[in-house]
């Protein structure tokens, strides 16, 4: 499973890449906006900098004609800016022009298995259902990434899944279970993915009995 960090921020991006995980970035409007950006042109080139996987660029504009024209703008930045569309009616039309050119789409905000089959349709390279958003309204966002990966299966779509919306570790564990092809990550929760209490309680007794064999091995060589 590919490892995407959800972010606009550069020393996230810098200190994910020093592990060896990062396979990508994703960013949003709400994602710019945390860091005081609202021209998102000179950020995405940034990005695209420190990260050689995919970085998922958001459009603004809501109409098709608006949505391509912005989306040819930001697909110039870098060779693997993905342009990310929402799942609308004019954002299909937009998908398909984009894709008969050759430019990669995100198709966001996916909420329903069906709508991830009309992304696909589409010729969307990449679908990213929110599943911590569909927990918050007290449904299971993980059945719905269920329902796509199957969905894809069937027909062997080769839309890749991003799981996104990501919330916690469990998130990630069922990503892994059920075989999304990605998980657009926080930073926070990439973090809590490494902890464990055992591993620091184990790590701190390992490191006391060495001092305490170092100390001992000391006090005997002093009689
Ligand atoms: C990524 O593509 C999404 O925009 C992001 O994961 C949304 O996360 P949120 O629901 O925490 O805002």
């Amino acid at each position: 499973m590919k490892f995407f960090l959800d972010t606009a921020n550069i020393d996230e991006i810098k200190r994910c890449a020093t592990f060896g995980f990062l396979d990508g970035v994703t960013t949003n409007p709400s994602l710019m906006a945390r860091e005081g950006i609202s021209d998102q042109a000179e950020r995405i080139k940034e990005i695209c900098e420190l990260s050689e996987g995919p970085v998922s660029a958001e459009v603004l504009a809501t109409d098709t004609e608006a949505m391509v024209e912005e989306a040819r703008t930001l697909a110039e930045i870098a060779p693997n800016v993905v342009v990310k569309l929402p799942l609308t009616m004019p954002g299909l039309a937009a998908t398909r022009e984009l894709a008969e050119m050759g430019v990669a789409v995100n198709v966001t905000l996916v909420f329903s298995p069906l709508q991830s089959l009309l992304a696909a349709k589409a010729g969307a390279a990449f679908v990213s259902p929110f599943v911590g958003r569909l927990d918050d309204i007290g449904q299971d966002g993980m059945d719905l990434v269920e329902n796509i990966v199957s969905i894809y299966s069937n027909y062997a779509f080769e839309t890749e899944v991003i799981v996104a919306s990501i919330r916690s570790p469990q998130h990630v564990l069922r990503a892994a279970l059920i075989g999304a092809d990605i998980c657009t990550i926080p930073f926070k929760v990439i973090e809590q993915l490494a902890s464990h209490p055992l591993t620091d309680k184990g790590l701190a007794a390992f490191l006391a009995d060495h001092q305490n064999a170092a100390a001992r091995k000391g006090h005997s060589a002093a009689h």
